[in-house]
């Protein structure tokens, strides 16, 4: 019998067309729009060998268990797989693929979006357009300058490292730009990048991009203590997992004035209600989850999570696996 996969999303439409193509396994997809409901995941995992899964499919025990024993392969279409419970996966045997590589570009554009954009208070500009408050004061609507600023980045991985390339030409060659991380990076010194501490990092950048997986050690890395320690007109960016962040903290922080302004792309839930009070700010810009929202990127992401699971099922190594280290 052939392999069963089953795909939680259409696919864009030439990465759809190559997993249908592949006559060796036998598909099964989620074709409704959205998010494939959680009821719905757990009845049509039954019996596959093959998962491909979004971010928004949580992928722990109890899909596992109703998945049932030929379950060899997660692949999920993103890069972080903080939504896989990995312990879980590792007790089966079950290989995780993900997708890193192919999407930096689009994320790193998109934090540079959002560092300018926060910068220069686009969201207030355009709400007070929309709503005739418009004026042509001196001092009105002024943002913050780049020019000799420090960049600090959180986890100067390939996303981390992209963007601080892009960030560079504006701050100039008297800006600086440190980072964060667990280990030196070798693309720090051919970006100018300093390693310091977390508290030298929070205490002393102008912009702050968040670019790090959300594990145990990352998780609420951003709360109250570490908002008063910022400067109060930092620029404050996240593109990476809205767990990062302590949201309630982040509110508490803005409602009493401190943080100068915030871009997210990612924040906690997803999708965000559309009366959260972090949208009471102006100078909060809060955008859907679309760092990697372009066709060639979303392409290139799916059709490596199909090399994934294809290789899964088909007993051989993935050419993107998530290593699964033992505790
Ligand atoms: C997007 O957030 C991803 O992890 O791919
Ligand atoms: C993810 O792709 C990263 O390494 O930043």
């Amino acid at each position: 019998m052939a392999p069963k996969v089953l795909l939680t999303q259409l696919l864009p439409p030439d990465s759809q067309k190559l997993i249908e193509s592949a006559k060796d396994v036998e598909l099964v997809c989620w074709d409704k729009t959205g998010a494939i409901p959680r009821e719905k995941f757990l009845e049509m995992a039954k019996g596959v060998d093959g998962i491909i899964c979004m971010l928004t499919e949580k992928i722990d025990s109890e899909l596992l268990n109703a998945a049932g024993p030929n379950l060899k392969v997660v692949s999920t279409v993103s890069v972080g797989y903080d939504h896989v419970d990995l312990n879980e996966l590792r007790k089966r045997s079950i290989l995780l693929g993900h997708t890193p590589g192919v999407l930096t570009d689009a994320v790193a554009d998109i934090t540079v979006l959002l560092v300018l954009a926060a910068a220069r208070r686009i969201r207030e500009g355009i709400r007070a357009v929309e709503s005739g408050k418009w004026t042509w004061s001196q001092t009105w609507m002024l943002g913050v300058q780049f020019t000799n600023k420090t960049v600090g980045i959180v986890g100067l991985g390939r996303i981390g490292s992209a963007t601080a390339l892009r960030l560079k030409p504006f701050i100039g060659d008297n800006g600086k730009i440190i980072y964060f991380g667990r280990v030196e990076k070798p693309i720090a010194s051919s970006l100018g990048a300093t390693k310091v501490e977390f508290d030298t990092l929070i205490r002393e950048s102008d912009v702050i991009c968040i670019c790090c997986e959300l594990n145990e050690e990352t998780k609420e890395l951003f709360n109250y203590e570490v908002f008063k320690k910022m400067k109060s007109n930092v620029i404050l960016v996240n593109t990476a997992r809205g767990g990062i962040i302590r949201q309630d903290d982040l509110c508490r922080a803005l409602s009493e004035g401190m943080l100068g302004s915030v871009g997210l792309d990612v924040m906690t839930p997803e999708p965000l209600n559309s009366n959260d009070p972090l949208l009471k700010f102006d100078r909060v810009i809060v955008i859907p989850h679309i760092g990697s929202a372009t066709l060639e990127t979303r392409t290139l992401m799916a059709n490596l999570a199909i090399e994934n699971v294809l290789s899964g099922v088909r007993g051989e190594t993935l050419p993107h696996g998530v290593k699964m280290k033992s505790n």
